[in-house]
């Protein structure tokens, strides 16, 4: 092959990335209640800040977004700060780091709520599913429709919070549109049965999403560090769309339109938690070959890739950016270990979602090292988060 792409530089969002590895969002669960970012995350974020880009877990926009537990914020002053040594860390490691901001929408439960709201979502329509929560696994409850000034108020939160985040230091911003969350949910034709501005035809469903991009450009000069990213064909936390290939038409016509700073796609095998077999999709498209038609930016692809298959699908011009997600997990050097060769260690699934620093910060590099730099001084760290 000729040399390789995967471990050369790329420059997005204008920045300059070492290489064209990304780190994948995972939500990890290791935030307080109150989604405040936990003691771990720094190290956790520059333990793995050899990615070209890291793009974080997702972060909840507002106190209503938030409805996993255990998941971290950015909507106040001090979640802010929280961010910012992340932020640092990462960057002292010479990483880069993306926000990925998000709103669950009607994929939320009262009972991971630290103010106990109640789901909202474009309308009163329950998604098919379950989510779990302090309580155990419940099925997703039905949701109450915003009013019109409500989704404004969310647009603005979106842009608030993205300025924020570059604000805290992160180098990009990722809106999570994919996976059945708020962005999703109003693009749907059968979660959004809205009949003003945000709902109603094909056009008017694609009308929140831009809105917030307006928003967000307004707060934050332009588009050039906001990224968007989208599961065309995903059924994920019960998302149905009667016409999947027009939506992710013309929401790829959109962000063409407006010129965002990237796209990540999940790719339709393996969209949603990750468990879908590849090929299970049946006569999924090439989603990718599609959204190369009519879009010319900065493309990243997620499609539960490894090295060979990424360096192709980058030689191909397929994607100019490689997600990685749960190898990052257990393999902090992932970069490293994929440009040597170099064996991956297995990923303990049992740790996901735990807190405290067990399956977090614990994975070894290839050296049998675990990189405590950003480690949190003893007295940061509650003993049940030491121990758990
Ligand atoms: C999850 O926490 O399970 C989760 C979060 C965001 C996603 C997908 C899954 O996009």
């Amino acid at each position: 092959m000729s040399e390789s792409l995967l471990f050369s530089p790329f420059t997005v969002a204008g920045v300059e990335l070492a290489n064209r590895v990304v780190m994948a969002p995972m939500t990890r669960s290791r935030a307080s209640w109150e989604g405040d970012v936990g003691p771990f995350a720094a190290q956790y974020y520059a333990q793995r800040a050899s990615a070209g880009l890291i793009v974080t877990e997702a972060i909840g926009i507002s106190p209503q977004a938030h409805g996993y537990p255990y998941t971290p914020g950015l909507w106040s002053a001090g979640q802010s700060r929280g961010w910012e040594r992340v932020t640092r860390a990462v960057h002292e490691r010479g990483g880069r780091i993306a926000a990925q901001l998000w709103h669950v929408g009607r994929v939320f439960s009262r009972d991971n709520n630290p103010l106990d709201l109640d789901a909202v979502a474009p309308s009163a329509v329950a998604a098919a599913g379950k989510i779990f929560t302090r309580a155990g696994l419940q099925d997703l409850p039905p949701p109450r429709e915003l009013t019109t000034g409500e989704v404004r108020a969310t647009v603005e939160d979106f842009a608030a919070t993205a300025a924020r985040a570059l604000d805290a230091g992160f180098d990009a911003v990722e809106l999570h549109g994919a996976n059945g969350y708020l962005i999703e949910q109003f693009l749907s034709d059968d979660a959004n049965r809205r009949s003003d501005t945000y709902g109603g035809s094909e056009r008017k469903r694609l009308t929140f999403l831009a809105e917030i991009l307006d928003a967000a450009a307004d707060r934050c000069g332009g588009l050039d560090r906001i990224g968007v990213r989208i599961s065309p064909y995903g059924d994920f936390n019960g998302i149905r769309h009667s016409d999947p290939d027009r939506v992710m038409r013309d929401v790829v016509a959109l962000l063409a339109e407006r010129g965002i700073g990237f796209l990540h796609v999940i790719e339709p095998e393996v969209s949603g938690d990750g468990s879908r077999k590849t090929g299970s999709a049946g006569s999924a498209p090439d989603v990718l070959a599609i959204i190369r038609e009519s879009y010319s930016g900065v493309l990243i692809a997620a499609g539960g890739y490894d090295r060979d298959r990424a360096e192709a699908a980058l030689q191909g011009k397929r994607a100019d950016l490689i997600a990685f997600g749960r190898p990052f997990i257990s393999n902090p050097d992932l970069v490293a270990r994929m440009r040597e060769g170099a064996p991956l260690s297995e990923w303990d699934r049992r740790t996901f979602y735990t807190r405290g620093p067990a399956g977090y910060v614990d994975y070894p590099d290839l050296e049998g090292a675990v990189d405590q730099t950003h480690a949190p001084p003893p007295s940061q760290v509650s003993s049940k988060e030491a121990t758990a």
